[in-house]
């Protein structure tokens, strides 16, 4: 909701166990995959959070029906009538460009508003539309609508990205479950986001192979038929508590997640000098020495370290003792927590795509703003190492990925209210 604020008292430690929340980005396609199924799709484990809140919206729009029952999601599609999503709908959430594939696989047509650009800088949409081209689908983009037909459905091509795009490897793992014939993928996006998305694709009788390598094989099939899956966990929620942790010098244990889902950013971790244990699906943080500097990190594509951490580890790595460097390759505008961090007494300098910290010895509290998801989670990560109070207004943004944030880092022993 607009105008709430989180006031967090800092300097507390926080210490205790969490079971982490469902991976927003994989419940987002996943809930667009499900208006391609027959019957019913049950998600176990989906997080209850504004944008899929919103892609609940954009699928009651088109005609299916959507109840939340704590983190069940059940979808029933058949009743789907509509093919085209208004513009308050497509702006409420940056990823609804995935619908262009469901419903191209669906429906055979979409009309869809541009999704513009957003908190990150410009968002281009080339490679998606590119890809349903190259598909069959005739697409006009004019006046900020793209249309989409393929009246004879779409034909499976082999594919070549020139990026590994999350997105528009989603997008085209979608529109080729249904196609006629086989579509090939080559340098696809790896993440592991996208294996949850063709394992429950498969699960519907789907034939996906290789998600999760950089060639995917798609190999369309006539229907898809509602199942029950579990949404994998949210790596980057992981790397959210565990940054608050390291910042406030705590401990966590975090269950229900496989560790090697987030070997892209724990070594960055173990570099700041805490102790990592992984033992029955728990990671198990220990971040009670002074944290150490790391050097440089580059944000990359997966399986290097992810775009979507750097904000969050930026804020435990402002009071490591030393230099740590970030060069953000993924975004153009991905430094805009950074002022707000500086005003918490952080040393940082941005120089192009580098940004450069110079570990102080306290942060402070201040009233600052969450700019986007990501560096919403790194104002709370640094008010919670921050001596004093920090009042972090526009949450919305924090809203969009984090369930309950405040519920969780409360019973972590952490200081924080809504208001
Ligand atoms: C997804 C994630 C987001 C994450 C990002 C990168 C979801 C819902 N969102 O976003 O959290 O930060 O991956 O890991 O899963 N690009 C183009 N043309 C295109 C498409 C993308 O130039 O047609 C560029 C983008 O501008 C960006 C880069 O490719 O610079 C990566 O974008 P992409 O991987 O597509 O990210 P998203 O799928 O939007």
């Amino acid at each position: 909701m607009k105008n709430q604020r989180l006031i967090i008292e800092g300097g507390n430690a926080l210490s205790g166990e969490i079971k982490v929340q469902g991976a927003k980005n994989s419940s987002l396609p996943i809930i667009a995959a499900s208006l391609m199924c027959k019957g019913e799709t049950v998600l176990k484990n989906c997080p209850c959070l504004t944008d899929t809140y919103a892609s609940c919206r954009i699928l009651t729009h088109l005609g299916c029906e959507c109840r939340f029952d704590g983190n069940t999601l059940t979808v029933k599609a058949d009743g789907l009538d509509k093919n085209e999503i208004p513009d308050e709908l497509m702006r409420e959430m940056r990823s609804s460009i995935i619908y262009m594939g469901a419903l191209l696989g669906r429906c055979g047509r979409c009309s869809l508003s541009f999704p513009g650009g957003c908190e990150l800088g410009p968002r281009p949409i080339d490679m998606h539309l590119n890809a349903m081209k190259k598909m069959g689908a005739k697409v006009n983009d004019e006046y900020g609508t793209i249309e989409c037909v393929s009246e004879h459905g779409l034909k499976g091509r082999k594919i070549t990205l020139k990026y590994p795009s999350v997105g528009t490897t989603e997008n085209i793992i979608l529109a080729a479950a249904k196609a006629k014939g086989e579509t090939t993928i080559i340098n696809a996006a790896r993440e592991p986001e996208i294996v949850d998305l063709a394992a429950f694709i498969n699960k519907c009788g789907g034939k996906i192979k290789g998600a999760g390598n950089s060639t995917v094989v798609i190999e369309g099939v006539s229907e898809l038929y509602g199942c029950t899956h579990y949404i994998m966990p949210d790596r980057i929620a992981a790397a959210t508590y565990i940054s608050a942790v390291a910042a406030t010098n705590g401990e966590i244990n975090i269950h229900g997640i496989d560790a090697s889902l987030c070997d892209s950013f724990m070594c960055v971790f173990e570099q700041m000098g805490c102790n990592i244990y992984v033992y029955d699906g728990c990671i198990y943080v220990n971040a009670k020495k002074p944290l150490k500097s790391v050097g440089k990190i580059i944000t990359l594509p997966h399986p290097g370290f992810p775009t979507d951490a750097q904000a969050i580890i930026m804020s435990a790595l402002c009071k490591a003792k030393g230099v740590s460097i970030f060069e953000e390759t993924i975004f153009e505008s991905r430094y805009r927590h950074v002022d707000s961090l500086v005003k918490m007494g952080a040393d940082i300098k941005v120089i192009g795509k580098a940004a450069i910290i110079n570990g102080v010895k306290k942060l402070y509290g201040a009233k600052v703003a969450a700019t986007d998801l990501r560096g919403g989670a790194a104002m709370v990560v640094a008010g919670l190492g921050a001596e004093g109070i920090t009042e972090i207004k526009d949450i919305e943004h924090i809203d969009r990925g984090y369930e309950n944030i405040e519920k969780v880092i409360t019973s972590l022993g952490g200081k924080i209210t809504r208001t």
